[in-house]
Protein backbone atom coordinates (compact mmCIF):
# COMPACT_ATOMS: atom_id res chain seq x y z
CA UNK A 1 0.00 0.00 0.00
CA UNK A 2 2.43 2.55 1.17
CA UNK A 3 4.74 1.68 -2.18
CA UNK A 4 1.70 3.14 -4.31
CA UNK A 5 0.96 5.31 -2.41
CA UNK A 6 4.74 6.70 -3.02
CA UNK A 7 4.29 5.53 -6.92
CA UNK A 8 1.18 7.80 -7.30
CA UNK A 9 3.27 10.34 -5.30
CA UNK A 10 5.96 10.36 -7.58
CA UNK A 11 4.51 9.88 -10.65
CA UNK A 12 2.31 12.86 -10.23
CA UNK A 13 5.03 14.82 -9.11
CA UNK A 14 6.61 14.59 -12.17
CA UNK A 15 3.78 15.05 -14.21
CA UNK A 16 1.67 17.89 -12.84
CA UNK A 17 3.88 18.87 -9.84
CA UNK A 18 3.41 18.72 -6.13
CA UNK A 19 0.40 21.53 -5.90
CA UNK A 20 -1.80 19.14 -7.79
CA UNK A 21 -0.43 15.91 -6.09
CA UNK A 22 -1.38 17.86 -2.64
CA UNK A 23 -4.52 18.01 -3.69
CA UNK A 24 -4.77 14.17 -4.31
CA UNK A 25 -3.32 12.78 -0.91
CA UNK A 26 -5.41 9.91 0.20
CA UNK A 27 -8.50 11.27 2.02
CA UNK A 28 -8.47 10.87 5.53
CA UNK A 29 -11.86 8.54 6.83
CA UNK A 30 -14.91 9.64 8.21
CA UNK A 31 -14.54 8.27 11.77
CA UNK A 32 -17.77 8.11 13.35
CA UNK A 33 -18.82 10.46 15.82
CA UNK A 34 -18.42 10.30 19.48
CA UNK A 35 -22.25 10.87 20.83
CA UNK A 36 -23.57 10.00 23.94
CA UNK A 37 -24.52 6.64 22.91
CA UNK A 38 -21.65 5.08 25.00
CA UNK A 39 -23.48 6.90 28.52
CA UNK A 40 -23.51 3.99 31.12
CA UNK A 41 -27.19 5.35 31.18
CA UNK A 42 -30.11 2.88 30.78
CA UNK A 43 -33.36 4.87 31.07
CA UNK A 44 -35.71 5.15 28.65
CA UNK A 45 -34.90 8.49 27.49
CA UNK A 46 -31.40 6.44 27.07
CA UNK A 47 -33.03 4.55 24.61
CA UNK A 48 -35.57 6.90 23.33
CA UNK A 49 -32.08 8.93 22.08
CA UNK A 50 -31.28 5.32 20.77
CA UNK A 51 -34.21 5.33 18.59
CA UNK A 52 -33.57 9.08 17.66
CA UNK A 53 -29.93 7.48 15.50
CA UNK A 54 -32.25 5.16 13.15
CA UNK A 55 -35.03 7.72 11.25
CA UNK A 56 -37.59 5.44 9.63
CA UNK A 57 -40.22 6.35 6.97
CA UNK A 58 -42.51 8.90 8.34
CA UNK A 59 -45.68 6.63 10.23
CA UNK A 60 -43.55 3.24 10.54
CA UNK A 61 -43.29 1.18 13.43
CA UNK A 62 -40.67 -0.81 12.52
CA UNK A 63 -40.80 -4.54 14.28
CA UNK A 64 -39.68 -6.63 11.54
CA UNK A 65 -35.81 -6.34 12.06
CA UNK A 66 -35.34 -10.16 11.37
CA UNK A 67 -35.97 -9.76 8.07
CA UNK A 68 -33.61 -6.63 7.84
CA UNK A 69 -32.35 -4.01 9.86
CA UNK A 70 -32.13 -0.33 9.38
CA UNK A 71 -28.46 1.58 8.90
CA UNK A 72 -28.48 3.99 11.81
CA UNK A 73 -27.63 8.24 10.53
CA UNK A 74 -23.66 7.27 11.57
CA UNK A 75 -23.21 3.85 9.73
CA UNK A 76 -25.46 5.93 6.69
CA UNK A 77 -23.24 8.64 6.51
CA UNK A 78 -19.77 7.44 6.79
CA UNK A 79 -20.73 4.95 4.11
CA UNK A 80 -21.56 7.63 1.88
CA UNK A 81 -18.91 9.21 2.64
CA UNK A 82 -16.61 5.93 1.89
CA UNK A 83 -18.51 5.95 -1.74
CA UNK A 84 -18.13 9.44 -2.06
CA UNK A 85 -14.21 9.06 -1.29
CA UNK A 86 -13.72 5.80 -3.60
CA UNK A 87 -15.62 7.60 -6.75
CA UNK A 88 -13.27 10.34 -6.66
CA UNK A 89 -10.42 8.40 -7.39
CA UNK A 90 -11.59 4.51 -7.78
CA UNK A 91 -8.79 2.68 -8.76
CA UNK A 92 -6.65 4.13 -5.97
CA UNK A 93 -9.53 3.09 -3.37
CA UNK A 94 -10.50 -0.24 -4.82
CA UNK A 95 -6.92 -1.71 -4.82
CA UNK A 96 -4.48 -0.83 -2.03
CA UNK A 97 -5.61 2.57 0.10
CA UNK A 98 -7.86 0.79 2.11
CA UNK A 99 -6.38 -2.83 3.21
CA UNK A 100 -5.27 -0.99 6.43
CA UNK A 101 -9.25 -0.30 7.00
CA UNK A 102 -10.34 -3.38 5.88
CA UNK A 103 -8.21 -4.98 8.53
CA UNK A 104 -9.76 -2.93 10.98
CA UNK A 105 -12.57 -3.86 10.03
CA UNK A 106 -12.07 -7.12 10.36
CA UNK A 107 -10.05 -6.98 14.05
CA UNK A 108 -13.96 -4.77 14.92
CA UNK A 109 -15.95 -8.16 14.35
CA UNK A 110 -13.02 -10.46 15.96
CA UNK A 111 -13.77 -8.19 19.09
CA UNK A 112 -17.15 -8.83 18.93
CA UNK A 113 -17.27 -12.32 18.20
CA UNK A 114 -14.19 -12.99 20.84
CA UNK A 115 -12.28 -14.78 18.19
CA UNK A 116 -8.80 -14.01 16.22
CA UNK A 117 -8.92 -11.51 13.06
CA UNK A 118 -7.15 -14.33 11.48
CA UNK A 119 -10.83 -16.10 11.66
CA UNK A 120 -12.46 -13.80 10.29
CA UNK A 121 -13.58 -13.33 6.40
CA UNK A 122 -15.64 -10.06 5.49
CA UNK A 123 -18.10 -11.55 3.05
CA UNK A 124 -21.73 -10.67 1.43
CA UNK A 125 -24.19 -12.25 3.67
CA UNK A 126 -25.28 -15.59 5.47
CA UNK A 127 -26.46 -17.32 2.23
CA UNK A 128 -22.78 -16.82 1.02
CA UNK A 129 -21.26 -18.43 4.20
CA UNK A 130 -23.34 -21.10 4.42
CA UNK A 131 -22.90 -22.20 0.61
CA UNK A 132 -19.25 -21.53 1.20
CA UNK A 133 -19.53 -24.52 3.76
CA UNK A 134 -21.46 -26.93 1.98
CA UNK A 135 -19.35 -26.44 -1.24
CA UNK A 136 -16.06 -26.75 0.13
CA UNK A 137 -16.42 -30.61 1.60
CA UNK A 138 -16.55 -33.48 -1.16
CA UNK A 139 -18.84 -35.74 1.13
CA UNK A 140 -19.13 -39.58 -0.10
CA UNK A 141 -22.30 -41.73 -0.89
CA UNK A 142 -24.07 -42.37 2.44
CA UNK A 143 -22.13 -39.71 4.42
CA UNK A 144 -24.83 -37.94 6.10
CA UNK A 145 -25.68 -34.11 7.67
CA UNK A 146 -27.94 -32.93 10.41
CA UNK A 147 -30.54 -30.27 9.30
CA UNK A 148 -33.31 -29.88 11.50
CA UNK A 149 -36.98 -28.79 9.97
CA UNK A 150 -36.56 -24.91 11.60
CA UNK A 151 -33.51 -24.36 9.19
CA UNK A 152 -33.34 -21.38 7.04
CA UNK A 153 -32.96 -22.33 3.37
CA UNK A 154 -30.05 -20.10 2.73
CA UNK A 155 -28.81 -23.37 5.11
CA UNK A 156 -30.41 -26.43 3.77
CA UNK A 157 -30.53 -24.89 -0.34
CA UNK A 158 -26.09 -25.61 -0.52
CA UNK A 159 -26.51 -29.17 1.18
CA UNK A 160 -29.00 -30.16 -1.21
CA UNK A 161 -27.36 -28.57 -4.54
CA UNK A 162 -23.65 -29.15 -3.88
CA UNK A 163 -24.15 -32.82 -1.61
CA UNK A 164 -27.30 -34.45 -2.49
CA UNK A 165 -26.58 -35.53 -5.85
CA UNK A 166 -23.72 -37.11 -4.36
CA UNK A 167 -25.88 -39.39 -2.61
CA UNK A 168 -25.13 -38.14 0.75
CA UNK A 169 -28.64 -38.29 3.36
CA UNK A 170 -29.84 -35.36 5.05
CA UNK A 171 -30.74 -35.95 8.43
CA UNK A 172 -34.22 -33.62 9.22
CA UNK A 173 -34.96 -33.84 13.15
CA UNK A 174 -37.90 -32.45 14.09
CA UNK A 175 -37.62 -29.64 16.53
CA UNK A 176 -40.59 -28.54 19.16
CA UNK A 177 -41.45 -25.04 18.63
CA UNK A 178 -42.10 -24.61 22.30
CA UNK A 179 -39.14 -27.06 23.81
CA UNK A 180 -39.00 -27.01 27.65
CA UNK A 181 -35.80 -26.74 28.24
CA UNK A 182 -31.97 -26.76 26.18
CA UNK A 183 -31.29 -30.80 27.32
CA UNK A 184 -34.73 -31.20 25.09
CA UNK A 185 -33.04 -29.93 22.22
CA UNK A 186 -29.93 -31.23 22.77
CA UNK A 187 -31.22 -35.13 22.78
CA UNK A 188 -33.00 -34.30 19.66
CA UNK A 189 -29.49 -33.62 17.76
CA UNK A 190 -28.23 -36.72 20.15
CA UNK A 191 -30.63 -38.80 18.33
CA UNK A 192 -29.91 -37.71 14.91
CA UNK A 193 -26.34 -38.41 14.87
CA UNK A 194 -24.50 -41.65 13.35
CA UNK A 195 -21.56 -42.96 12.70
CA UNK A 196 -22.15 -41.31 9.19
CA UNK A 197 -23.05 -38.13 10.35
CA UNK A 198 -20.23 -35.48 9.10
CA UNK A 199 -21.52 -31.82 9.95
CA UNK A 200 -24.08 -30.69 11.64
CA UNK A 201 -25.71 -27.08 10.21
CA UNK A 202 -27.93 -25.25 12.40
CA UNK A 203 -29.08 -21.71 13.21
CA UNK A 204 -27.88 -19.88 16.03
CA UNK A 205 -31.59 -18.48 16.28
CA UNK A 206 -33.91 -19.56 14.05
CA UNK A 207 -35.69 -17.28 11.79
CA UNK A 208 -39.65 -18.98 11.84
CA UNK A 209 -40.01 -18.47 15.60
CA UNK A 210 -36.55 -17.11 17.27
CA UNK A 211 -36.16 -19.85 19.20
CA UNK A 212 -32.44 -20.13 20.48
CA UNK A 213 -30.69 -23.58 20.02
CA UNK A 214 -27.58 -24.59 21.62
CA UNK A 215 -24.85 -24.56 20.18
CA UNK A 216 -22.12 -24.90 22.43
CA UNK A 217 -23.25 -28.30 24.01
CA UNK A 218 -24.56 -29.67 20.61
CA UNK A 219 -21.05 -28.38 19.48
CA UNK A 220 -19.14 -30.16 22.14
CA UNK A 221 -21.12 -33.03 21.71
CA UNK A 222 -20.17 -32.87 17.99
CA UNK A 223 -16.61 -32.94 18.26
CA UNK A 224 -16.52 -36.11 20.79
CA UNK A 225 -17.80 -37.86 17.58
CA UNK A 226 -15.79 -35.88 14.85
CA UNK A 227 -18.88 -33.88 13.89
CA UNK A 228 -18.26 -30.45 11.90
CA UNK A 229 -20.88 -27.33 13.18
CA UNK A 230 -21.58 -24.89 11.34
CA UNK A 231 -23.30 -22.27 12.33
CA UNK A 232 -26.35 -20.01 10.15
CA UNK A 233 -25.58 -16.91 12.57
CA UNK A 234 -28.09 -14.09 10.71
CA UNK A 235 -30.46 -13.91 13.38
CA UNK A 236 -27.71 -13.78 16.25
CA UNK A 237 -25.02 -11.86 15.46
CA UNK A 238 -25.37 -8.13 16.89
CA UNK A 239 -28.88 -9.26 18.95
CA UNK A 240 -27.31 -11.46 21.69
CA UNK A 241 -23.32 -11.47 22.54
CA UNK A 242 -21.45 -14.57 20.90
CA UNK A 243 -18.72 -15.61 22.15
CA UNK A 244 -17.62 -18.21 19.29
CA UNK A 245 -14.53 -19.43 21.37
CA UNK A 246 -17.06 -20.40 23.82
CA UNK A 247 -19.68 -22.23 21.68
CA UNK A 248 -16.81 -23.96 20.05
CA UNK A 249 -18.31 -24.16 16.72
CA UNK A 250 -16.04 -24.82 13.76
CA UNK A 251 -17.96 -22.15 11.33
CA UNK A 252 -20.40 -19.14 12.01
CA UNK A 253 -22.29 -17.38 8.82
CA UNK A 254 -23.69 -14.27 9.66
CA UNK A 255 -25.46 -11.14 7.68
CA UNK A 256 -24.69 -7.54 9.32
CA UNK A 257 -27.36 -6.26 7.95
CA UNK A 258 -29.84 -7.49 10.17
CA UNK A 259 -28.78 -7.46 14.16
CA UNK A 260 -25.58 -5.07 13.42
CA UNK A 261 -27.13 -2.84 11.42
CA UNK A 262 -24.74 -2.54 8.41
CA UNK A 263 -24.95 -1.48 5.08
CA UNK A 264 -26.47 -4.14 2.98
CA UNK A 265 -24.65 -6.57 1.13
CA UNK A 266 -22.24 -7.16 3.86
CA UNK A 267 -21.21 -10.56 6.31
CA UNK A 268 -19.25 -11.59 8.51
CA UNK A 269 -17.72 -15.11 8.71
CA UNK A 270 -15.69 -17.19 10.99
CA UNK A 271 -14.13 -20.25 10.95
CA UNK A 272 -12.03 -21.74 13.68
CA UNK A 273 -8.50 -22.03 12.91
CA UNK A 274 -8.28 -25.91 13.17
CA UNK A 275 -11.53 -26.06 10.54
CA UNK A 276 -10.48 -23.76 8.29
CA UNK A 277 -8.08 -26.01 6.03
CA UNK A 278 -11.38 -27.22 4.92
CA UNK A 279 -12.84 -24.63 3.55
CA UNK A 280 -12.13 -23.52 -0.50
CA UNK A 281 -13.29 -20.14 -1.98
CA UNK A 282 -16.63 -20.52 -3.14
CA UNK A 283 -15.19 -17.70 -6.22
CA UNK A 284 -11.31 -17.99 -7.16
CA UNK A 285 -9.43 -15.21 -8.64
CA UNK A 286 -6.21 -13.56 -7.64
CA UNK A 287 -5.47 -14.29 -3.79
CA UNK A 288 -6.94 -17.66 -3.95
CA UNK A 289 -3.80 -19.59 -2.94
CA UNK A 290 -3.32 -17.02 0.11
CA UNK A 291 -2.91 -18.89 3.29
CA UNK A 292 -4.73 -16.97 5.36
CA UNK A 293 -8.85 -16.28 5.74
CA UNK A 294 -8.20 -13.84 3.38
CA UNK A 295 -8.69 -16.23 0.60
CA UNK A 296 -12.07 -16.56 1.60
CA UNK A 297 -13.01 -13.67 0.87
CA UNK A 298 -11.53 -12.40 -2.71
CA UNK A 299 -13.45 -11.06 -5.32
CA UNK A 300 -11.72 -9.01 -7.41
CA UNK A 301 -13.95 -5.52 -7.66
CA UNK A 302 -16.04 -5.72 -4.66
CA UNK A 303 -18.71 -3.33 -2.11
CA UNK A 304 -15.64 -1.53 -0.35
CA UNK A 305 -17.77 0.95 0.87
CA UNK A 306 -20.14 -0.84 2.40
CA UNK A 307 -16.96 -3.17 4.30
CA UNK A 308 -15.58 0.12 5.38
CA UNK A 309 -19.46 0.76 6.83
CA UNK A 310 -19.54 -2.54 8.91
CA UNK A 311 -16.86 -1.04 10.76
CA UNK A 312 -18.72 1.99 11.51
CA UNK A 313 -21.52 0.05 12.78
CA UNK A 314 -19.62 -2.42 14.74
CA UNK A 315 -18.27 1.04 16.02
CA UNK A 316 -21.89 1.72 16.78
CA UNK A 317 -22.29 -1.29 18.45
CA UNK A 318 -19.43 -0.78 20.39
CA UNK A 319 -20.47 2.40 21.89
CA UNK A 320 -23.25 1.09 23.42
CA UNK A 321 -22.27 -2.41 24.16
CA UNK A 322 -22.85 -5.98 23.68
CA UNK A 323 -23.90 -6.54 27.40
CA UNK A 324 -26.37 -3.48 27.37
CA UNK A 325 -27.92 -4.53 23.62
CA UNK A 326 -28.50 -8.31 24.88
CA UNK A 327 -29.91 -7.13 28.39
CA UNK A 328 -31.88 -4.60 26.48
CA UNK A 329 -33.78 -7.26 24.41
CA UNK A 330 -34.53 -9.23 26.83
CA UNK A 331 -35.75 -6.46 28.77
CA UNK A 332 -38.05 -5.52 25.49
CA UNK A 333 -38.85 -8.93 25.30
CA UNK A 334 -39.91 -9.40 28.98
CA UNK A 335 -41.99 -6.19 28.39
CA UNK A 336 -43.93 -7.34 25.55
CA UNK A 337 -44.63 -10.68 27.05
CA UNK A 338 -46.48 -9.17 30.05
CA UNK A 339 -48.93 -6.97 28.21
CA UNK A 340 -50.28 -10.07 27.11
CA UNK A 341 -49.91 -12.13 30.76
CA UNK A 342 -53.48 -13.89 30.83
CA UNK A 343 -55.04 -12.73 27.82
CA UNK A 344 -56.78 -15.62 26.07
CA UNK A 345 -56.87 -13.96 23.06
CA UNK A 346 -53.44 -14.43 22.42
CA UNK A 347 -51.14 -17.15 22.33
CA UNK A 348 -47.37 -17.03 22.45
CA UNK A 349 -45.38 -19.41 20.09
CA UNK A 350 -42.13 -18.68 20.93
CA UNK A 351 -40.22 -20.96 24.03
CA UNK A 352 -40.89 -18.44 27.17
CA UNK A 353 -37.40 -18.75 28.85
CA UNK A 354 -34.65 -16.38 28.07
CA UNK A 355 -32.08 -19.38 27.57
CA UNK A 356 -34.42 -20.51 24.35
CA UNK A 357 -35.77 -16.88 22.81
CA UNK A 358 -34.91 -13.22 23.04
CA UNK A 359 -35.70 -10.55 20.34
CA UNK A 360 -37.98 -12.45 17.72
CA UNK A 361 -40.71 -13.22 19.40
CA UNK A 362 -44.37 -15.15 17.39
CA UNK A 363 -47.55 -14.21 18.95
CA UNK A 364 -51.08 -15.88 17.53
CA UNK A 365 -54.01 -13.97 17.73
CA UNK A 366 -56.02 -16.49 18.63
CA UNK A 367 -58.51 -17.44 15.94
CA UNK A 368 -57.37 -15.05 13.23
CA UNK A 369 -55.29 -15.46 10.37
CA UNK A 370 -52.06 -14.23 10.23
CA UNK A 371 -51.98 -12.94 7.08
CA UNK A 372 -55.03 -10.99 7.84
CA UNK A 373 -53.78 -9.77 10.81
CA UNK A 374 -50.93 -8.83 9.25
CA UNK A 375 -52.39 -6.60 6.61
CA UNK A 376 -54.33 -4.89 9.52
CA UNK A 377 -51.93 -3.87 11.45
CA UNK A 378 -50.06 -2.17 8.53
CA UNK A 379 -52.69 -0.74 6.68
CA UNK A 380 -54.84 0.80 9.66
CA UNK A 381 -51.57 1.24 12.44
CA UNK A 382 -48.26 1.68 10.14
CA UNK A 383 -46.74 -1.28 11.90
CA UNK A 384 -44.53 -3.91 9.97
CA UNK A 385 -44.00 -7.33 10.85
CA UNK A 386 -43.59 -10.58 9.46
CA UNK A 387 -46.73 -13.44 9.10
CA UNK A 388 -45.13 -16.96 10.26
CA UNK A 389 -47.69 -19.20 8.74
CA UNK A 390 -45.14 -22.48 8.70
CA UNK A 391 -45.18 -24.94 11.54
CA UNK A 392 -48.68 -24.56 12.25
CA UNK A 393 -47.47 -21.07 14.08
CA UNK A 394 -49.79 -18.67 12.13
CA UNK A 395 -48.65 -15.97 14.49
CA UNK A 396 -46.93 -12.67 13.61
CA UNK A 397 -43.11 -12.57 13.74
CA UNK A 398 -42.24 -9.48 15.71
CA UNK A 399 -38.55 -7.99 16.34
CA UNK A 400 -37.95 -6.09 19.19
CA UNK A 401 -34.01 -4.14 19.08
CA UNK A 402 -32.72 -1.36 20.58
CA UNK A 403 -34.58 0.85 18.13
CA UNK A 404 -38.23 -0.20 19.27
CA UNK A 405 -38.66 2.28 23.04
CA UNK A 406 -41.26 0.82 25.60
CA UNK A 407 -43.56 3.58 23.78
CA UNK A 408 -43.62 1.46 20.48
CA UNK A 409 -44.33 -1.90 22.63
CA UNK A 410 -47.07 -0.10 24.04
CA UNK A 411 -48.56 1.07 20.83
CA UNK A 412 -47.94 -2.46 18.97
CA UNK A 413 -49.76 -4.20 22.27
CA UNK A 414 -52.43 -1.42 22.26
CA UNK A 415 -52.87 -2.37 18.50
CA UNK A 416 -53.07 -5.97 18.76
CA UNK A 417 -55.50 -5.95 21.07
CA UNK A 418 -57.66 -3.47 19.14
CA UNK A 419 -57.48 -6.18 16.53
CA UNK A 420 -57.85 -8.89 18.47
C1 LIG B 1 -31.82 -17.75 9.83
C2 LIG B 1 -31.51 -17.05 8.55
N1 LIG B 1 -30.53 -17.51 7.78
C3 LIG B 1 -30.19 -16.91 6.64
C4 LIG B 1 -30.87 -15.80 6.19
C5 LIG B 1 -30.46 -15.18 4.89
O1 LIG B 1 -29.81 -13.99 5.11
P1 LIG B 1 -29.07 -13.26 3.91
O2 LIG B 1 -30.09 -13.00 2.87
O3 LIG B 1 -28.56 -12.01 4.51
O4 LIG B 1 -28.00 -14.17 3.44
C6 LIG B 1 -31.91 -15.29 6.95
C7 LIG B 1 -32.67 -14.11 6.49
O5 LIG B 1 -33.70 -13.77 6.98
C8 LIG B 1 -32.24 -15.93 8.16
O6 LIG B 1 -33.22 -15.48 8.94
Amino acid sequence: MKSRRMFIKSALTGIAGSALFSNLEARPLVLPAKTTLASPDNTESYWEMVKQQFPFASGLYYFNNGSLGPSPTMVRSATNEYRKILDEFPSRYMWGDWDDEKETVRKQAAQLLNTSEEEIALIHNTTEGMNLIARSFDLRPGDEVILADHEHTSGTIPWQVWQETKGIKLVKPVLPIMPSSVDELVSIYKKAITPRTKVISMCHIVNTNGMILPIKEISELAHKNGILVAVDGAQGAGMLKADLHDMGCDYYAASSHKWLFSPKGVGIFYARKESQHLLKPLIVCKGHTDKTIRRLENYNTRNLPEVLGLGAALSFHQLIGSDKIEARTFELKNYFKSKFEGNSKFRFKSPASNQLSAGIQVLEVVGQDVNEVQDKLFNKYGIDTRPMATFGLNGLRISLSIYNTKTDVDYLANALKDIS
